[in-house]
């Protein structure tokens, strides 16, 4: 009885620890999970990292085995802890991470990714049904790694775990700028790590043709500039991507966007005596294969035979997107055809074109993606419509919305366009179900979304710094549950797993220096760099208005190249601006004291900079910013000795409104209701 009712106690003060100790807000707060899990509890205890460490699967599993080296490599690496044998074990019950599954898997997308992980004193176990939900838990498992000043050791949770989406992708254009094989792989890291499990590889673009085609030599050979994947390297990604748990999906984008199919193979165009050669601007082109010429369908049948026979996955993007079919109507015959078949518009054409690969990736095993522009009459409902233009285009309710009604599956990028340079929230508090109200079974033909990466403005470089942070938040917007969307705590976990990504070798925050350096041809960066905290690159496609200012070889190690969305500084001062003025809180004038005269002491650093073509236009912007954070120091040190005329000021603000370089400074409305409130209110 006696020893009963401790129980009891114990229990009523554990459940008590629960609920109030590690509620899910102060969870949210403490730990840094990203994709945020479906359920988590704390159990008080936690297990510390040392030598011993080992991990122990319940059998043979290739992936397992391969997450299992990595996951070592990288707490080793993480913690400094000299891991003495670590791996394998086999149904060892003494290991310190125990690994059980059932079963391999062949990717789908009905793969169960479900996982169960449990921390307790003494040993940690993973259990899935799948191998998939192994290598999903380990990523968890590497997030929860935390420490103290003598000892790094997990934390106590248990957690239980699934995806909301099935489809969570990126989309990465490599035919605008090619992005060799490393690349490629880092960024599959990365997306493993946030739980996604789609790479859709859009290899075909006006700009290039990017993958080697032994039957058809010619598109590798005269439109690629020699950059393109060879057979080898195609099995060697879609092969290291499946050991992640991440389907790789083609796109070879017909019967537009084919500049570079057509600068090989003319006769398949739809102009006579066109000249096709490979694209060098980026927007819409006229370049179309010719839906009437049989041979066009030969050509296609052979080249998806090639192409499937390369990716096992069932599915097969087909492209789509923005025929405007001008060279259609330059064609008599193409008009004949049509008139003849009673085909009344492009659209129908191109309906005709769609319907007839669809058959032919039928019959290698292969189902259609397109982008939304092929959803039309007689589509087979067994294509999934790839939804971009949202509600664009006289499509009330956007074009997910309408494919639903229709009865297709869909996946939606329209809001997940991160090459627009939008705001981390933006894209995160878009959310694939929120078009309209579906009925449950309607809803389910929502298979999750893509994030999309566009190649006009980046180069191997550059891409990682485009791609993430911000694909993290997608990621969780696709795998998480749908509440789970505080902004403010977003940012917090997005600033740590920012730092982990590097961990997988991406290079967002490294290669900023790289471009710094090269901007100041080796003097120091710092005074350029704080900058950086407060630009950012132009958005929503006005650095490139009209796909005139960039080509292929232009440069992309600009200043807006070194900058990215999310401005640190520009973040911090604004909200520090609007504290100040709402309470004239100490915190708040201190923050902003700090910050400039931050932006005034580089100004004079950034002044003895030996000069060249490349900083010169940013020194009348950071002349002004200095005279400005001149002027508000002496405000909010309350010694304005220097009576800068209100004129001046104005005159000096208009100027910073301007974009520098390709850039905008984030923090102009809030230094002008500075400027106001101290001039305005005195
Ligand atoms: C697209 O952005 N043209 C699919």
């Amino acid at each position: 009885m006696k020893v009963l009712s401790v129980f009891l106690i114990y229990i009523f003060f554990l459940s008590f620890s629960f609920t109030t100790c590690f509620s899910q807000e102060v969870l949210k707060d403490k730990l840094t999970l990203m994709p945020w899990p479906k359920e988590i509890k704390a159990n008080g205890t936690k297990i510390i990292i040392d030598s011993n460490f080992t991990i122990s699967i319940n059998k043979q599993g290739n992936r397992v085995h391969n997450a299992s080296v990595k996951f070592l490599r990288k707490l080793a690496n993480k913690t400094g802890v000299f891991i003495d044998t670590g791996f394998p074990l086999y149904n060892n019950k003494k290991a310190t991470l125990i690994l059980k599954f059932q079963k391999e898997v062949d990717l789908s997308l009905e793969t169960d990714e479900s996982y169960e992980l449990i921390v307790k004193k003494d040993k940690i176990e993973i259990i899935a049904l799948t191998d998939i939900g192994i290598i999903r838990g380990l990523s968890t498992l590497l997030q929860l790694v935390n420490s103290n000043s003598n000892e790094f050791f997990f934390e106590g949770f248990i957690i239980k775990d699934c995806p909301r989406f099935k489809w969570r992708g990126l989309m990465i254009d490599v035919s605008r700028h090619f992005q060799p094989i490393e690349v490629i792989k880092r960024n599959l890291e990365a997306m493993a790590f946030m739980k996604m499990n789609v790479f859709h590889w859009h290899l075909s673009d006006d700009q290039g043709f990017r993958l080697e085609s032994k039957k058809y030599p010619k598109l590798h050979e005269l439109a690629s500039d020699d950059q393109y994947y060879t057979h080898e390297q195609i099995k060697d990604i879609v092969n290291y991507a499946d050991k992640l748990g991440i389907r790789v999906i083609p796109e070879i984008d017909v019967p537009g966007h084919a500049t570079a199919i057509l600068t090989a193979y003319p006769e398949f165009g739809s102009k006579e005596s066109y000249e096709y050669k490979i694209e060098r601007f980026s927007g819409v082109f006229d370049p179309t294969l010719n839906p009437i010429n049989p041979k066009v369908y030969t050509f296609l049948e052979n080249l998806f035979a090639e192409v499937s026979s390369l990716f096992p996955d069932v599915y097969f993007h087909i492209g789509g997107d923005e025929n405007e079919g001008k060279h259609w109507d330059d064609n008599i015959e193409i008009q004949l055809f049509k008139k003849k078949n009673g085909l009344k518009s492009n659209h129908d054409l191109q309906t005709y074109f769609n319907i007839k690969l669809e058959k032919i990736l039928k019959k290698y095993g292969k189902k259609m993606v397109g982008w939304d522009e092929i959803m039309t009459a007689n589509m087979p409902k067994s294509a999934i419509i790839h939804s971009w233009r949202g509600k664009n285009e006289g499509f009330e309710n956007g074009t997910l919305a309408e494919a639903v009604e229709k009865g297709y599956k869909t996946i939606l990028s329209n809001g997940y366009y991160i090459d627009r340079m939008q705001p981390v929230e933006e894209y995160y508090l878009i959310d694939p179900t929120a078009e309209v109200r579906f009925t449950s079974e309607k809803e389910k033909l929502i298979l999750g979304g893509e994030a999309t990466m566009w190649g006009e403005l980046v180069t191997p470089l550059t891409i990682d710094s485009r791609i993430w942070p911000r694909t993290a938040a997608i990621a969780e917007r696709f795998w998480s549950p749908k509440d789970i969307r505080d902004v403010n705590n977003l940012h917090k976990r997005l600033r740590k797993i920012s730092l982990q990504l590097e961990d997988f070798g991406i290079t967002h925050l490294k290669n900023k220096d790289v471009i710094l350096r090269n901007m100041t041809k080796g003097q120091e960066i710092n005074s350029l760099n704080v900058l950086t905290e407060i630009y950012e690159p132009l958005k929503i496609y006005s650095r490139n208005k009209g796909g005139t200012e960039y080509k292929t070889f232009s440069p992309f190690t600009l200043f807006a190249d070194a900058c990215t969305t999310d401005a640190k500084d520009a973040r911090i001062f604004n909200k520090s601006v609007n504290e100040f003025l709402k309470k004239s809180s100490k915190k708040s004038k201190q923050r902003l004291l700090s910050l400039l005269e931050k932006w005034h002491y580089n100004y004079l650093a950034f002044s003895e900079l030996k000069t060249n073509p490349l900083l010169k236009n940013i020194k009348p912007f950071y002349s002004n910013l200095n005279s400005i954070s001149l002027v508000l120091i002496e405000f909010l040190k309350e010694e304005n000795t220097l009576k800068k005329d209100y004129n001046a000021i104005l005159n000096s603000l208009t100027k910073l409104k301007e974009p520098m370089e390709d850039t905008e400074l984030m923090i102009v409305s809030s230094i002008s209701d500075l400027v106001k409130h101290f001039y305005l209110n005195k």
